[in-house]
């Protein structure tokens, strides 16, 4: 099931695209570093030895050092890029576009002066035999046997004295083991069933992301992610390995399906990410590696507007529609929904829980996500505290599940509930769809769903 990229065939143009960005991802970056004179000063003094600073293809170098910028541009670079290289050689955009035309200066600039490049003959309808693409339409079903299997979903509290305990070797405390006993099951079913890759829905607590920018969805496209010192100095766990071809299949399909996400190569993740990785995969040895490859998807519920529930289930289908357009190798995915429940960590009301709420919170996930989509924000600040709005997150990983494209209900495997942990209520669900647990037939959930505390 090929991604929709019909603008590859436009006579003489290059779009850049997240497979060229991936492609040029060095090139561009080297260009970037000529927005620093000192940079501009030595490359211009030794250009060789400048290039030999950057992990550039001999494509990627032979393409700069003949100022070659279609070659540079088919290597994955980017004219906006490019167009700092040029400057350093005191180019100006005239000169750098018409540099690509095998037009003289003079004959390009003369062109331009008439009206510039006629478009007839130069579009993609004016080939031979092309015909419109269809307009492209949102599955509302799943395909059958797709190479990316999307197994289970995971749900957790993600807070970060958990990992603490972890890693100062506290989990026996009966404090804490009260906490841990709560993934026994979870660890164990992770050995049998550890996935390739996991799409891991997580806020970002002012740790990757500030007040410079505030993005409404990531999607962490890099290779890998390092673990984020967040005044404690960084947890001793293994940096994150992500993995870029799907999350680059992702991205175009999601953003195509009207998700304007941010990509992100390069962020750290701090303890939304980390802290469930630990739950659910347990201690690793010091030289260790995460069992699987991680696809963070950070989502801002610092600054307010924060996404609605509606759109974050919404997004999880859209996830879901391009996992099953994947067409690469045969991988068992799961996404994760993390963060929660009830807590507020400041002001007066510090220290607010509620269980009721939470409770009719997981109910509803698990039998009536439409449902809890048209749950407002003021309803998850107001009952479960300014911090559990973190549970916006876990709609996104909901949304992704078969029983949203016409499959079965997802089985229940675990379900957790504790208080506290530190500030926190701890949830925690893992939930399977039907054909990732073979033999084991759905039973469609629960009509009697309890009605929210709220109602
Ligand atoms: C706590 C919980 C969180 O989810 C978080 O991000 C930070 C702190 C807490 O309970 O201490
Ligand atoms: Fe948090």
């Amino acid at each position: 099931m090929a991604l929709d990229k019909p603008y590859k065939d436009i006579p003489g143009t290059i779009i850049f695209d997240a497979e060229q960005a991936r492609k040029g991802y060095h090139l561009n970056q080297f260009c970037m570093s000529f927005m620093k004179p000192e940079n501009r000063e030595r490359y211009l003094a030794d250009r060789e030895a400048y290039l030999e600073e950057w992990p550039l293809s001999d494509a990627q170098k032979q393409a700069v050092l003949g100022l070659d910028l279609n070659a540079c541009m088919r290597e994955g670079g980017n004219i906006y890029f490019l167009a700092k290289l040029g400057a350093t050689h005191g180019l100006s955009f005239q000169q750098m576009a018409g540099s690509m035309t095998g037009m003289s200066e003079a004959a390009y600039r003369d062109m331009m002066v008439n009206g510039g490049r006629s478009p007839k003959g130069n579009r993609l309808k004016d080939l031979d035999g092309w015909t419109p693409p269809e307009p492209g339409e949102k599955a509302e079903t799943m395909r059958e046997n797709p190479p990316a299997r999307f197994t289970s979903a995971l749900f957790t509290s993600h807070v970060p004295a958990i990992g603490a305990a972890m890693d100062l070797g506290k989990t026996e405390e009966p404090y804490w083991k009260k906490v841990f006993d709560g993934y026994t099951w979870t660890r164990k079913w992770m050995k049998e069933n550890t996935p390739d890759v996991i799409i891991l829905v997580y806020n970002d607590h002012a740790t990757a992301f500030d007040s410079n920018i505030i993005p409404t969805f990531v999607l962490g496209t890099g290779e890998y992610y390092p673990v984020a010192d967040e005044g404690y100095g960084p947890r001793p766990v293994p940096d994150v390995r992500g993995y870029p071809e799907l999350a680059a299949h992702i991205a175009q399909s999601v953003i195509q399906d009207d998700f304007d996400l941010t990509l992100v190569n390069e962020m750290v993740v701090d303890h939304g990410l980390t802290v469930p990785l630990s739950l659910a995969f347990g201690e690793l040895p010091a030289d260790g590696e995460w069992p699987c490859r991680v696809i963070p998807l950070p989502v801002n519920v610092v600054q307010y507007p924060v996404p609605s529930g509606r759109r974050c289930y919404e997004l999880g289908k859209a996830i879901r529609r391009a996992l099953d357009k994947w067409d690469g190798p045969e991988l068992n995915v799961q996404i994760w929904g993390t963060g929660g429940m009830s807590h507020q960590l400041q002001g007066p009301r510090a220290g607010l829980i509620n269980e009721e709420w939470d409770n009719a919170f997981l109910d509803h996930l698990i039998a009536d996500p439409l449902g809890l989509t048209e749950w407002p924000h003021l309803e998850y600040v107001d009952e479960a505290g300014s911090e559990g709005i973190e549970l916006v997150d876990w709609l996104i990983a909901r949304g992704a599940m078969d029983d949203q494209f016409g499959g079965g209900a997802p089985v229940v495997d675990h379900r957790f509930y504790h208080v506290p942990a530190s500030n926190t209520a701890v949830g925690h669900l893992v939930i399977s769809n039907p054909v990732a647990v073979p033999g084991k037939d759905a039973e469609p959930a629960s009509e009697d769903v309890p009605e929210p505390a709220h109602v």
